[in-house]
């Protein structure tokens, strides 16, 4: 089926040699069911539902109160320090990189770079020396406030900082964080902080759309309005409890389907490299929500047509357990033509007048049929143009999509078990109080393995 809006729009039509009608008809009920319960305010995961209708209930009062910080950020300096981790900072990067220029920016634009991602001593040092000729704001976001990365990288930027502005700091460094809970709302309440919460029943893969996302993308100048007028929009239109209605759910029947057919590998694709971080969010949603008791499809991402050159030849004719959704774009705000030139040294005239994008198109499409011929099966997902408001319906639609894809599965969408444990070794090797008796343990399982 393929359901087309202005906005956006899904071609399901190369799955029909993979799967049938009859066999997706057998899951209409199960996917309305979920529907209710996911949208019940009884449901036994309404602790974790909340992002379903925040673009709905947007809080005008939190959308003014970040509207005027991120002015007053634009103002007084050339770059926000964004720290955070997975949830915590994927969402902002994806948006702000998918409309950002390529290459240099705007003279007087405030620059926001990323920190707490990675544990790379050379990554920090030298972003402290990046900031030392520019005037600097910071956002840290932990929703728990404990972990690692995040709270290493602030620890080392909140003394420079120190050391740097002195008292003013208390404005120089905004938390967003759980309401309540956790040592950065304690360090807010205390120290005075200005902060943003991340609401309780919003985790941090589908934060993009509360302060976690929103603040740091209106500091960089992103319409966040415009965002959450998308989502809002996609909130509305996937509110059919009937996958034929409901193309996020078609999307999660779908994968599920092929999930169960062998094809465990999706690789998400797109022709624009400004969707690279897109699709890392994307990962992070899908993996960190479906990949649980041994199921899920492993997320991965290919920007084309650089990578047909790298991993091309795999996905045409290697191992058959891949599927591909490609992302399109329909329109370009800017583009390159390609012109006549009168001694054809490079052959190329037949190219006359067609733009980059008109060829990027081709491609795609060429893609797509030689993909399919080779094995795999292909979904496409088109918006109109790479803008806030559609970028604010897709992501949306992935969340809903998301959330439908892992029910089916039969996992919870919202924790994180596998991560969770990575976190519990990592304090438990680095002598964090209350983790002795782990220590112990892994420490007699490293020795067997290393010694
Ligand atoms: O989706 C999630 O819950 C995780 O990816 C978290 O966002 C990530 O682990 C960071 O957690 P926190 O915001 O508590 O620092």
């Amino acid at each position: 089926m393929t359901v087309t809006k202005q906005a956006f729009s899904l071609n399901f039509s190369l799955l029909s040699k993979f799967i049938n009608e009859e066999e997706k008809n057998k899951y209409t009920n199960i996917i309305s069911m979920i529907h209710q319960e996911m949208h019940s305010p009884t449901s036994k995961d309404c602790d974790a539902l909340g992002w379903v209708d925040l673009a709905i209930k947007q809080d005008q009062k939190e959308i003014e109160q970040m509207l005027s910080v991120a002015n007053e950020i634009r103002t007084k300096s050339a770059v926000l320090i964004v720290i955070g981790i997975g949830g915590s900072y994927l969402g902002a990067k994806a948006v702000q990189d998918a409309l950002t220029p390529y290459f240099s920016k705007k003279s007087g634009e405030t620059e926001v770079i990323y920190a707490g991602q990675n544990m790379s001593g050379a990554y920090i040092n030298q972003l402290l020396q990046y900031v030392e000729d520019r005037e600097v704001y910071v956002n840290v976001i932990s929703k728990s406030g404990t972990t690692l990365e995040p709270a290493i990288s602030f620890r080392v930027i909140k003394s420079y900082m120190e050391k740097r502005y002195g008292d003013e700091i208390k404005n120089r460094i905004i938390l967003t964080t759980d309401p309540k809970n956790g040592l950065l709302r304690k360090l807010a309440q205390e120290e005075g902080y200005r902060s943003f919460e991340v609401p309780a029943e919003v985790g941090g893969r589908f934060s993009v759309l509360t302060p976690v996302g929103l603040f740091p993308l209106a500091a960089g100048g992103i319409d966040i309005q415009a965002l959450l007028d998308g989502a809002k929009q996609a909130t509305n239109d996937l509110m059919f409890s009937n996958y034929k209605e409901n193309e996020a759910y078609e999307y999660a029947l779908s994968r599920y389907l092929l999930e169960k057919k062998g094809y465990i590998i999706e690789i998400m694709a797109s022709f624009e490299p400004s969707l690279r971080n897109v699709f890392e969010w994307w990962k992070q949603l899908f993996g960190e929500s479906e990949g649980k008791d041994e199921k899920g499809i492993f997320p991965v991402s290919v920007t084309y047509t650089t990578d047909l050159h790298s991993i091309g030849q795999y996905i045409q004719a290697g191992k058959r357990q891949i599927f591909e959704t490609i992302l399109h774009v329909r329109n370009q705000q800017e583009d390159c033509t390609i012109q006549l030139m009168e001694n054809n040294f490079d052959q190329l005239n037949f190219l006359e007048d067609k733009t980059f994008h008109d060829i990027n198109t081709i491609a795609k499409n060429s893609s797509i049929l030689a993909h399919y011929d080779g094995g795999v099966p292909v979904i496409q997902v088109e918006i109109d143009k790479l803008d806030e408001y559609h970028l604010g319906y897709l992501l949306y639609f992935f969340e809903k999509a998301c959330a439908m894809s892992a029910y089916l599965s039969g996992v919870n969408p919202f924790d994180q078990p596998g991560v969770e444990s990575y976190k519990n070794n990592i304090f438990a090797l680095l002598n964090k109080p209350g983790y002795e008796s782990l220590k112990e343990e892994l420490e007699e399982r490293l020795t067997e393995i290393f010694d």
